[in-house]
């Protein structure tokens, strides 16, 4: 009996006074487009500017965060205004987004020098540790002066920079695409002046080639850069005494140490009155080196000419081995 009063009494409550609940409902009911306007608003004001300004920002400042390793370079096939590019490199990052990068080209250029080219970079996906590689392209040089500057800095030089510039579009997820500044620069070793250099000469006065020497050279070369340099003469001279010229037929300087062969035209009217004014128990001669030339497919390869003429090579040579096998 008690609880049937009690029910009644509550039920006549609500009638006379709506509870908080039912106001509130009635509310919506009457105000529900002015509430939906609203949260559209807020949904706006706080999406958008993550969107199109947080977005764009944490995208950028992970690209900038994230580093670029260059692990092979491969330069083939050069002509004076263009050369076959392979290149393999290691995206670093540690950022928990894993954006698509569309395919861009970025201009390439010794840092703080002249861009000498554009490469196309392929599409990929930036995350640790992921490989880019670009595969057998053709590299237009836009300014040949500025490739050989690159050359000869490579060539001269412990470390260079290489810097990598561009503006690839980037997507994540299901926002939208942006595009965002691709600036890096990459320290790579260099050919350090091709220290180490040696050269290794036997008189072979029976060829039939116009040359009278052969013998190996030693070039080491402690950069990850493979480069096909065709036919390379270089200048050999004692002292001041021009002695004739070596030839190295199809260089290919591959990462770490080359053992090549070469020939050689020594002129002896010069070379032996050398040999025989040096004093008792000396057995080396100094001899200096220039390259003079790289040609490929019948070509003046002017970049790589101009970093072989940069870099002088002064080596002993051993004299009991140039005369041991004439
Ligand atoms: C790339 O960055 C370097 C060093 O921060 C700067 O000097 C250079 O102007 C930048 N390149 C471009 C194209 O913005
Ligand atoms: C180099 O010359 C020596 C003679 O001095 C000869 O015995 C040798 O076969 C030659 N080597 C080459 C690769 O021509
Ligand atoms: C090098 O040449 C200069 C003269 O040109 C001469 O005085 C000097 O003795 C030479 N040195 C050697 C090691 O032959
Ligand atoms: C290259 O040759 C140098 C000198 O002979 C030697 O010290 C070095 O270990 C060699 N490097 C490789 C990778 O074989
Ligand atoms: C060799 O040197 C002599 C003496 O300097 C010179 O007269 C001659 O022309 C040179 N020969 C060649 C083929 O360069
Ligand atoms: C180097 O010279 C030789 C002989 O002249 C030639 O057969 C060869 O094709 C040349 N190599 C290059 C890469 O031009």
């Amino acid at each position: 009996m008690s609880d049937k009063a009690v029910v009644e009494e509550v039920a006549v409550a609500t009638t006379a006074k709506p509870s908080f609940w039912t106001r509130v409902k009635a509310h919506f009911r009457k105000w529900w487009w002015a509430h939906l306007i609203a949260l559209v608003v807020v949904v706006l004001v706080v999406a958008l500017p993550l969107v199109y300004v947080g977005y764009p920002n944490i995208a950028q400042g992970d690209i900038s965060d994230s580093t670029l390793s260059v692990e092979s370079m491969v330069i083939s096939d050069p002509s004076p205004d263009r050369f076959q590019l392979n290149q393999r490199q290691v995206i670093g990052t540690d950022s928990i987004f894993h954006p698509k990068i569309y395919e861009f080209d970025a201009e390439v250029s010794l840092a703080g020098s002249p861009v000498f080219a554009t490469v196309t970079v392929p599409s990929t996906r930036a995350d640790d540790g992921v490989v880019v590689d670009i595969n057998d392209q053709y590299v237009d040089l836009t300014d040949a002066d500025a490739f050989a500057g690159f050359s000869t800095a490579v060539m001269m030089n412990e470390e260079f920079e290489l810097n990598i510039y561009g503006r690839p579009g980037l997507k994540l997820g299901a926002l939208p695409k942006i595009h965002v500044n691709y600036n890096k620069t990459v320290t790579m070793k260099g050919l350090n002046r091709l220290q180490g250099f040696g050269i290794e000469v036997h008189l072979d006065p029976d060829r039939d080639d116009g040359n009278n020497a052969n013998g190996t050279v030693f070039i080491p070369n402690p950069s990850v850069l493979q480069l096909s340099m065709g036919n390379v003469t270089m200048d050999v001279s004692s002292n001041g005494t021009a002695l004739g010229q070596s030839f190295l037929n199809d260089l290919v300087l591959n990462p770490g140490n080359n053992t090549v062969p070469m020939v050689a035209f020594l002129n002896n009217t010069r070379l032996f009155p050398i040999l025989g004014a040096l004093p008792e128990g000396v057995t080396t001669i100094p001899l200096t080196i220039v390259g003079s030339s790289s040609v490929y497919n019948g070509e003046e390869i002017p970049y790589f000419t101009a970093a072989l003429a940069a870099n002088t090579l002064n080596v002993d040579l051993d004299i009991l081995e140039v005369l041991e096998s004439s």
